[in-house]
């Protein structure tokens, strides 16, 4: 699908890498010719991701062990890469998200999720932003976001939150960055089968076929079609995307949206033939 240098030079840091979405992204800009950092909490995890790739693909590959919700741990995993060379690319994807009625949550599960996925973002997004504004380096930053963020969802509202805020980031500093060389992005992917997404928000197999049965296409997205969308958007092929989130989904959203959109199931053909205008002699 593309040339096998698209990103040859380019340095990019995955947060959440280690797993899912984030190893599928790392292993697409490796094969892409790209260097690659990742991060995440657990060590054994990222080693073992490091490992495989290496096999895989043998690319540049490095791990290092971040909690995103700390902005001091940010910092330094930032400032450790730039020692070496700035990077060109930072894709928010790590997340953390789980299905509750949000009575039941404590203030504790609220800020567990909003600082991973929006305190995390502004973390490594200003650790990024300041350096390549200071030095007048062009950089993208990519993040990964939810369909539901522009509209809400029930049952996952500490996500819905902050996936709304790391949104608005994008769109905000598409424009107050956009004239210094720095471009913002998102993905708004429906459900793509990782164990870390679908063990937390459709642990159970009915809801899977839930999700399936309302999604125009039947199926549900693969990391191979996240990771290709995501390699264009990084390159300077797409340099004129700018503040846009790129919803990734099958349809699915706009399935959900459409007043008539279940007349699909509601009606069969013969309703269909009996409600057809009946043609009067002149
Ligand atoms: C209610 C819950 C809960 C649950 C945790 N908590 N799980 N409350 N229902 N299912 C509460 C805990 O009781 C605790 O509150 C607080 O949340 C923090 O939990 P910890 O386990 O102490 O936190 P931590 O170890 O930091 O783990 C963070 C996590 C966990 C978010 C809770 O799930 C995680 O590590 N997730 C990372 C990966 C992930 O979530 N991937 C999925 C992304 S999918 P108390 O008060 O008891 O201390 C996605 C989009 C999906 O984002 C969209 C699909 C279409
Ligand atoms: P995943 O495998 O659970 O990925 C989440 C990653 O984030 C893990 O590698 C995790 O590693 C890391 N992480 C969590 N908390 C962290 C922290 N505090 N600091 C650093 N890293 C942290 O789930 P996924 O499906 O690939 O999700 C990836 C992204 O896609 C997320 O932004 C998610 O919201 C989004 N998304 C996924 C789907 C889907 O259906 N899969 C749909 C829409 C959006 P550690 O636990 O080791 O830290």
């Amino acid at each position: 699908m593309f040339q096998p240098t698209l990103l040859s030079g380019k340095r990019i840091l995955i947060t959440g890498g280690g797993t899912g979405l984030g190893k599928a992204m790392a292993q697409r800009f490796l094969e892409l010719g790209a260097t690659v950092y990742i991060c995440g909490r657990r060590q054994d995890v990222l080693q073992k991701t490091t490992a495989e790739l290496h096999v895989a693909v043998k690319g540049a590959i490095y791990a290092i062990p971040c909690d995103v919700r700390n902005l001091e741990a940010v910092e330094g995993m930032v400032e450790s890469i730039w020692r070496d060379r700035p990077l060109d690319v930072l894709v928010n994807n790590a997340a953390g998200n789980f299905i509750a009625r949000t009575e039941e949550l404590s203030a504790h599960a609220f800020e567990s999720v909003i600082g991973i996925v929006l305190l995390g973002t502004l973390h490594t997004t200003m650790a990024c932003g300041r350096r390549w504004l200071k030095a007048n380096h062009k950089g993208t930053v990519l993040s990964i976001s939810a369909t539901y963020a522009p509209v809400g969802s029930a049952y996952v509202v500490p996500s819905a939150v902050a996936k709304a805020g790391v949104e608005a980031l994008t769109r905000s500093l598409a424009v107050e960055w956009g004239n210094r060389g720095i471009r913002m992005n998102a993905i708004a992917p429906g459900p793509i089968p990782t164990q870390g997404a679908f063990s937390r928000v459709l642990p159970r197999p009915e809801l899977e076929a839930l999700a399936l049965d309302r999604n125009p296409l039947h199926r549900f997205g693969t990391t191979e079609e996240l990771a290709n969308l995501a390699a264009f958007l990084v390159s300077d092929g797409s340099g004129y995307i700018n503040g846009e989130v790129i919803r990734m989904d099958g349809g699915e959203f706009l399935q959900g949206a459409g007043e008539f959109s279940n007349l699909g199931r509601a009606l069969t053909n013969e309703d269909w033939e009996s409600i057809k205008p009946r043609k009067t002699k002149s």
